[in-house]
């Protein structure tokens, strides 16, 4: 009795496969996973997620110029370039997909990004390097889990394939201020308060 259950089941499955292809032919049907064409929603939180992309490049770029001019270590100078390379790329995927998306982008870092830049720019050598692999490792722990979020739950194709580019910047900028050694282990504890919801 179930096994009929099942081959007439499965027989039905196979007819709306057929189905879901002759449209698909005919055009009406498009992109992966027979997502329908035409505008796909683009959510607050998509929105703010580009907002916050736009704004890491905004100040990250002044400081990973800063690590070459004020850095101590190579390792500091490294991450600097890191930074400089990755949110160069970044930025102009991301003015690219605002436009397509419809998404207002600021050209100005937040006033907290901005004091950083500050405090940066007022610092030298170990002081430098202190100060820089800390507050841009805390800042980059925060952003990697809003990138999760919005990548788990975006039902934009660009948006999924921005998460995946901003994803792997990211990983790559906390990889590369770990190696130098000098986050301390406040500022995970820091982060992990920021990321962990209210329980
Ligand atoms: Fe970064």
């Amino acid at each position: 009795m179930l096994a009929l259950f099942l081959l007439v089941r499965g027989g039905g499955e196979e007819a709306r496969a057929g189905q879901v292809a002759a449209v698909a032919a005919d055009g009406g049907y498009a992109g992966a996973g027979g997502a329908a064409s035409g505008p796909q929603p683009v959510t607050e939180i998509d929105r703010t997620f580009l907002v916050k992309v736009r704004q890491a490049g905004l100040w990250e770029i002044p400081a990973g110029r800063l690590a070459q001019t004020n850095g101590q270590s190579e390792a500091v100078k490294r991450a600097g370039l890191h930074l400089l390379d990755g949110h160069s790329k970044l930025d102009q995927l991301v003015r690219e997909d605002a436009r397509i998306l419809g998404v207002d982008i600021p050209n100005e870092a937040t006033e907290e990004q901005k004091g950083f830049v500050r405090q940066l720019e007022a610092a030298r050598g170990a002081e430098f390097d202190r100060i820089f692999a800390n507050i841009l490792r805390s800042s980059h722990g925060k952003i990697f889990a809003t990138i999760g979020e919005v990548r788990a739950a975006t039902q934009n194709d660009l948006i999924r394939r921005h998460a995946r580019v901003a994803n792997e910047t990211v990983l790559d900028h906390m990889e590369v201020l770990e190696d130098t050694g000098l986050v301390e282990a406040r500022t995970f504890a820091e982060v992990e308060a920021a990321v962990t919801p209210p329980s």
